[in-house]
């Protein structure tokens, strides 16, 4: 079966759909891959270097698009189309909400297009996820930008010459871009503030070091299939105001903030810019669904009162190696998906590639039917204080019946425990009373300060605890060396067993996490 991979020609397009390192893991999977000479120039990829992965090189476009299928970048021109044969198979990123022309001449051609930009958010199709690698990227390189346009360190120093305070960044929107625009940033050093409407972010944005900046506001914006939800009128007030206070503090502004098959919500006003210090920067990613800044221009660099806004539309073309290994990677994981090529087959069955199919056998095929909700492991009831609307649904007899059930073993439990005190208050010797209430009063406090602590934190608490464990060993040992009643021996022996293990697992547990650490 040939594989096509043409030269992109969009604009400020450098990628190239594969590497010639993915070429021979290709030509194992029984592909012959046919590439347009110069396609790979702009990502560091040499004609030279396919022909020595074993690809052939035409400089005939039509040769590249009579393949049986062909892998590109960004959607083919009409012009294109007109070149694939019949019943070929395309596989491109597409935005098929913006190309309904382009659709039906392809479904008009018999070619049946897979939108890498449309595979399900799956955990099985994670190697797959071409937006997820690209605006990893775009996240990055934002920084990038925002560091080639601002004026000063991002970190702050102490030097000879003066005092340098460190840059402040806000991130709107925690996906992926927004995660890796966290990441770089706190990597050069900057204080970094990070806001999303999903509060499922929050422990990410945290565990990253930078501040989840918390609105108070009973709303989540956690929607169907894992996506973000189109938040109410009075939720984006209530954001805006929070922006606009942060823009006076923040020095750069990096905007991600988008509803998939929307346009971007207007969340940064021109006012807000005219707020912020001169010199400030704000990158937005959202410029080709419109911006969250009011002023950006797409695929512009504009000032507006000494602030610079960044509008680049080409973030990860910007960074073409990098995203056209990682590109390739998913596009060769999806032919693999698709059988490869002895055994290539669009499989309507498999739910990645019928959810990322719009065109097939003569018709548009998109939008594919809905996914399945995935679980957002959140507790809604606990964080919000009531489940959204449109949740999943919940059989309200069986929630009676064993809420029921729930009461009765709460109430027997009650009353065994309040027995237990009674026989113990009545008949226990006065020592064991007072060993029994220190007891008591640690499980209480053990339990109060593992609950309280994120548990992100959880792994550093375990080896703080080792100290505890130390003075539990000490008791243990007393008992056992002073005690001679065989009920003070026993417990003493377990106590020191159980401390011993603790002190060593802690031990263990710091060494690991130290070793992460170390570079
Ligand atoms: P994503 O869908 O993973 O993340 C968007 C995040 O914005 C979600 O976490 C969502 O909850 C959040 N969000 C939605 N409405 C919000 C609001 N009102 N306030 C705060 N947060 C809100 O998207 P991803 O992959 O992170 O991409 C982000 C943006 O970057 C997209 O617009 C994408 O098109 C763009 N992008 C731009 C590139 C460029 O070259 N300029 C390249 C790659 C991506």
């Amino acid at each position: 079966m040939k594989l096509g991979i043409p030269r992109e020609v969009g604009p400020d397009e450098r990628r190239v759909a594969m590497v010639p390192e993915t070429i021979s893991r290709l030509q194992k999977a029984g592909f012959e891959v046919v590439v347009e000479a110069h396609a790979g120039i702009a990502a560091d990829c040499p004609d030279a270097a396919y022909q020595e992965a074993g690809a052939t090189l035409t400089e005939d476009t039509a040769d590249v698009f009579g393949c049986d299928v062909v892998a590109m970048i960004g959607p083919p021109t009409e012009a294109q189309v007109g070149l694939f044969q019949s019943g070929a198979t395309l596989l491109t990123m597409m935005s098929p909400a913006d190309n309904d022309g382009l659709l039906k001449s392809l479904a008009d051609a018999s070619v049946t297009t897979i939108a890498m930009d449309c595979v399900p958010r799956i955990s099985r199709a994670q190697k797959l996820d071409v937006l997820s690698a690209m605006a990893n990227i775009a996240g990055y390189r934002a920084i990038i930008e925002a560091a080639n346009h601002f004026g000063r360190f991002f970190a702050g120093q102490m030097t000879a010459a003066g005092r340098v305070e460190p840059a402040k960044v806000l991130v709107i929107g925690g996906g992926v871009a927004g995660l890796a625009a966290v990441t770089a940033a706190k990597g050069l050093g900057a204080i970094v503030r990070a806001f999303d409407t999903r509060l499922a972010v929050k422990e990410q944005v945290e565990s990253l070091g930078a501040e989840f900046l918390v609105l108070d506001f009973e709303e989540t914006g956690e929607g169907e299939g894992g996506y973000a939800k189109v938040m109410s009128e009075s939720f984006l007030e209530a954001e805006m105001k929070m922006f606009a206070e942060q823009a006076i503090d923040v020095d750069i502004i990096v905007c991600t903030a988008i509803i998939p098959g929307r346009d971007a919500p207007t969340l940064i006003t021109s006012g807000m810019v005219e707020t912020m210090k001169e010199g400030s920067v704000i990158v937005d990613l959202a410029a080709e669904r419109g911006g969250n800044c009011a002023l950006t221009e797409p695929g512009e660099v504009i000032r507006h009162q000494g602030v610079t806004i960044i509008g680049h539309t080409d973030l990860p073309s910007r960074m073409a190696s990098l995203s056209s290994r990682l590109y390739g990677n998913a596009m060769a994981a999806m032919l693999d998906e698709m059988g490869g090529g002895e055994d290539f087959q669009v499989d309507l069955d498999n739910e990645i590639v019928r959810g990322a199919m719009v065109t097939n056998d003569g018709a548009v095929t998109w939008p594919p039917p809905p996914p399945k909700e995935p679980s957002t492991g959140i507790d809604y009831s606990k964080d919000f204080g009531k489940r959204p609307e449109g949740g999943p649904s919940v059989d309200a007899s069986a929630g009676e019946s064993s809420g029921v059930a729930r009461s009765f073993w709460t109430a027997l439990g009650a009353l065994a425990g309040f027995l237990l005190l009674l026989v113990i208050g009545l008949w226990a010797p006065e020592s064991f009373t007072k060993h029994f209430t220190v007891f008591v009063l640690a499980c209480f406090v053990g339990w109060q300060v593992v609950w309280s602590v994120t548990p992100a934190l959880h792994t550093p608490l375990m080896s703080v605890t080792n100290a505890i464990s130390g003075i539990i060993i000490l008791g243990g040992i007393l008992h056992l060396s002073v005690d001679s009643s065989t009920a003070a021996i026993v417990l003493g022996g377990i106590a020191v067993f159980f401390a011993t293990i603790n002190i060593a697992g802690g031990f263990l547990v710091t060494r690991r996490m130290l070793a992460m650490f170390r570079r």
